[in-house]
């Protein structure tokens, strides 16, 4: 729409927008090797930069940093209410999921190209290999785009187009989950899910996110339904901020394989007896919950006791530009919260890379990688 020429486009993105020499897979001897402890030193209060997982809870526009707007704002010619980095890092002060919706969504008007959606996607992954992911699941929204005008096969195929090369670039393996907005209609996501089923898509499922409360799963159960017919995975977010009624018709009405956030959960306990017992996956994510007032500081995140309830919960960044940091970040924050000792941390790695809908020979791979980063910890 606004084409930049090649060096203008360079001196533009450059900064933050490096690109890698491609570089052979390394063979898994001497693939990412786990920083060897110090004697006598405790990893509790280390963040554990190459502790292998699997990142199943991720928003792709979640990962817009404030630097990346500017440069695309600047790119496509747009003109942002916030046009310095101190007035849009101002603006990132949170009260709940609402009050970062309303500037997740604004931020998205600078990616207008497939380029701009290739770019963002890109930086994620880069950021995401030193945090230590090896298979991430991205979603995306796809209404948020259309619905400014932007077509579906820009989004669909920019953000794509990044992912086929992720695994020679980065060494991470990749699913694509197309994500629709529960305050808008059923009718609107049966139409985008019916395009890209039409236009064939390379996505492995559909997520349910956005504004929660009020937007109860039993509003889209004809969307799962088309879904599951169409050979799709199923994942919705359910309390975050809804109630454990949520996470139940989530489950019974929807058929999801995981739940995105489940944090209150807690607030039911035949329901957590329920989540144990089918040790369904709940994507946890604990910054963000941080930040959006789910809970009030770091240690009073329900993250232990998830895991002393037998859940299978894994850590996960949601919109890391948004809610101060990455995969690492957030195991980093909770290990340091809690004490977290390395048995812990594979457990919770584990359990990311078993609920995620990699192949199993892909998961077998990421368990021995995830076993030998173990075994050099004390
Ligand atoms: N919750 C709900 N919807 C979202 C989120 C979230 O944390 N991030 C992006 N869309
Ligand atoms: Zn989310």
């Amino acid at each position: 729409m606004y084409p930049l020429n090649v060096a203008a486009k360079e001196r533009v993105l450059a900064p933050m927008i490096q690109k890698s020499a491609w570089a052979p897979p390394r063979p898994a001897a001497v693939g990412r090797l786990p920083r060897r402890k110090l004697a006598g030193m405790s990893t509790a209060h280390h963040p554990a930069p190459s502790l292998p997982t699997a990142e199943l809870h991720l928003h792709i526009e979640g990962t817009l940093e404030p630097e990346l707007i500017l440069a695309l704002a600047e790119r496509n010619g747009i003109k942002l209410p916030y046009p310095t980095l101190a007035e849009l890092r101002a603006q990132y002060e949170f009260t709940d999921l609402q009050s970062f919706l309303n500037l997740y969504y604004a931020n998205m008007a600078v990616l207008v190209t497939e380029d701009d959606f290739a770019d963002m996607t890109r930086a994620y992954l880069r950021r995401a290999q030193a945090a230590g992911v090896r298979h991430a699941e991205i979603m995306m929204d796809p209404q948020a785009h259309v619905n400014r005008g932007v077509p579906l096969a820009t989004a669909i195929n920019g953000v794509a187009s990044a992912l086929a090369t992720s695994e020679a670039e980065f060494g991470i393996s990749t699913g694509l989950i197309a994500a629709f907005l529960r305050d808008l209609s059923e009718e609107s996501a049966l139409e985008i899910l019916e395009q890209l089923l039409e236009m064939k898509a390379p996505i492995i499922g559909i997520g349910l996110d956005s504004a929660e409360v009020g937007n109860p799963p039993q509003k889209f159960v004809r969307l799962f339904d088309r879904a599951r017919a169409a050979g799709l995975r199923l994942v919705a977010h359910a309390g975050e901020e809804g109630p454990p009624s949520y996470v139940v018709d989530a489950l019974d009405l929807l058929k999801v394989e995981r739940i995105d956030h489940g944090i209150r959960c807690l607030d039911d306990a035949a329901l957590v007896a329920r989540l144990a017992a089918e040790q369904m996956p709940l994507t946890v994510c604990p910054l963000s919950n941080v930040r959006l007032r789910a809970v009030d500081t770091i240690t009073d995140h329900p993250l232990t006791a998830m895991l002393d309830a037998g859940l299978n919960v894994s850590v996960n960044s949601d919109d890391p530009a948004y809610f101060g940091g990455y995969v690492d970040d957030n195991f980093g924050a909770v290990s340091a919260a809690f004490g977290l000792d390395a048995d812990t941390m594979a457990v919770l790695a584990g359990n990311s890379i078993r609920s995620s809908f990699a192949p199993d020979s892909r998961k077998s791979e990421l368990l021995a990688e995830l076993a030998e980063w173990r075994s050099v910890q004390a």
